[in-house]
């Protein structure tokens, strides 16, 4: 009997839940798996339903396309970071150059529309973005309230986890303490445990599921710990089982107010995902092809995300910004800024939070943060600074002639918005940038293994063998 089936079964234990509506649903734990009593299907049911259609698609497509030709690979891409080059299956999201990220074919603006909203809020739930990356579908308030419940359900740390935080050093970056506690977590991986006893491949996705449900319940409590010991007193409140999980986290990390509390759960739900080719993303499910659990495949991914040119890249804007402001002393015009950027550009340097491997136009991401800015604080002094940056660098960019993209990502606008609120230690930015990963990346973990994707292997050569590889295509020519 499969665990879902042995769930319905068996009603081992009951515990009482309230949802924010006043509405009361029963969480029900068997052998790591839940599911409500409030009539409505949990994500993992619902999963569990749509999958065996998903499998078939792929199935079919291969059947009567597997020989198709999609793309062709040149000496270049080899070395050129394979940018372009099509081989890689990411459900959740594609991004298109000029129009950038849609989730399971929704843009941002049709998610904050169609996402259910926190309590009192206008901003969609990063819960509910989770659900709608791994079903495809928009799922229900109450369902999304339930979702929030189970996720707060799993929040604990096992003690060893606790300890090793708090006995790491201080000055040790807080993606470096990320990474570890992450990896500390294999611990409990019910995916490796189930692998060790011989599972088959049929429930891998079932083990796989738990794993990251029981990762990103626990991801507010490990980023707000590392937050609280590096920059605070080292005391952590707890969680709210019937806060959702942008509150949750905000909460954690000692911010009550509410402007923040939304702010989390857009920042959340945008830094999800973004397709399957970004280092985080493609790392997380290269260490996932090979089995490991979700725990060390995801703090794969997050050591990925510490690098500069990706996630580290929001703390960087901030070190950048400030040392802008350091030197212009106020004088926030666009020549004092156009000078600055050619300093950075002609000292060899990147302008971080600028340039995408497969943007051409402005982030939609950005845009909804300046978005959220001005609807919020338009009179903010750094805000108004990186709104005249946006007026001069793409000009700038351009002239300079290197980046394919001369226009603001992601990363150019979240540290702005989170000084506003007071956080202000920019090292930590990554953290958060990596809690919201999780959620993309977890789900095609989970629909990685419920689909059976293989191991990835691409082909290598040395360059004299592709020097030969080149000579021998040229000569048949
Ligand atoms: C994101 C990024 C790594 C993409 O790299 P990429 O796909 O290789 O980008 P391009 O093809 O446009 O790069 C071509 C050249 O332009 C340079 N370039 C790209 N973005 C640049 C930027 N923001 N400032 C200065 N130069 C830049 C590259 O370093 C490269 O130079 P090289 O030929 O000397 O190696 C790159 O744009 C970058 O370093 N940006 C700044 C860091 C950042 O914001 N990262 C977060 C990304 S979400």
């Amino acid at each position: 009997m499969s665990v879902l089936a042995s769930t319905r079964n068996t009603l081992a234990r009951g515990l009482l839940q309230q949802s924010n509506s006043g509405r009361a649903s029963v969480l029900l734990t068997v052998g790591g798996a839940r599911l409500y009593s409030n009539g409505e299907k949990t994500l993992k049911e619902r999963f569990a339903e749509i999958i065996p259609a998903k499998a078939e698609q792929i199935k079919q497509l291969r059947q009567e396309h597997g020989s198709t030709v999609i793309g062709e690979v040149v000496l270049n891409q080899a070395y050129g970071g394979m940018r372009g080059i099509k081989g890689l299956v990411w459900e959740g999201s594609v991004l298109d150059p000029d129009e950038g990220i849609r989730f399971r074919n929704r843009t941002i603006p049709d998610i904050q529309k169609e996402l259910p909203k926190g309590a009192g809020g206008t901003e969609p739930l990063p819960e509910a973005l989770f659900w709608l990356l791994l079903t495809g579908e928009t799922p229900t308030e109450s369902q999304v309230k339930a979702l929030s419940a189970d996720l707060a359900s799993r929040s604990e740390l096992p003690e060893h986890v606790s300890q090793l935080l708090d006995s790491l050093p201080k000055d040790l970056h807080p993606m470096a303490q990320f990474s570890i506690a992450v990896t500390a977590l294999e611990s409990e991986s019910k995916f490796s445990k189930a692998y060790a006893q011989g599972v088959s491949k049929k429930d891998y996705w079932n083990y796989a599921f738990e794993d990251s449900m029981d990762l990103i319940g626990k991801l507010p409590v490990i980023a707000s710990k590392i937050y609280r010991n590096v920059f605070k007193d080292g005391k952590l409140g707890s969680v709210d089982p019937n806060a959702d999980f942008g509150k949750n986290l905000a909460n954690l990390l000692g911010f009550k107010n509410d402007e923040f509390v939304e702010l989390m759960r857009l920042y959340l739900t945008i830094h999800a995902d973004h397709e399957g080719g970004n280092v985080s993303a493609h790392t997380t499910h290269l260490v996932g092809s090979a089995l490991s659990s979700p725990y060390l495949s995801f703090s794969a991914g997050l050591n990925g995300l510490a690098g500069p040119l990706h996630g580290r890249a929001n703390q960087e804007v901030l070190e950048w910004l400030f040392k802008l402001r350091e030197e212009v002393k106020g004088d926030y015009s666009k020549e004092t800024i156009e000078k600055y950027l050619w300093d950075t550009l002609n000292s060899g340097r990147v302008v971080p939070g600028y340039g995408h491997a497969v943007l051409r136009k402005t982030d939609p991401r950005y845009t909804a943060q300046r978005e959220f800015a001005l609807r919020h604080f338009p009179d903010y002094d750094l805000f108004k600074l990186v709104s005249t940056i946006y007026e001069v660098a793409p000009g700038v960019l351009t002239k300079h002639g290197k980046t394919k993209n001369p226009w603001p990502n992601v990363d150019s606008h979240s540290g702005v918005l989170l000084q506003y609120y007071g956080l202000t230690e920019a090292s930590f930015y990554t953290v958060l940038f990596g809690v919201s990963r999780a959620l993309g990346v977890l789900a095609q973990l989970i629909i990685d293994r419920a689909v059976g994707q293989p191991i990835e292997r691409p082909k290598s050569f040395s360059t004299e063998k592709y020097a030969e590889l080149v000579k021998s295509i040229n000569a048949k020519k």
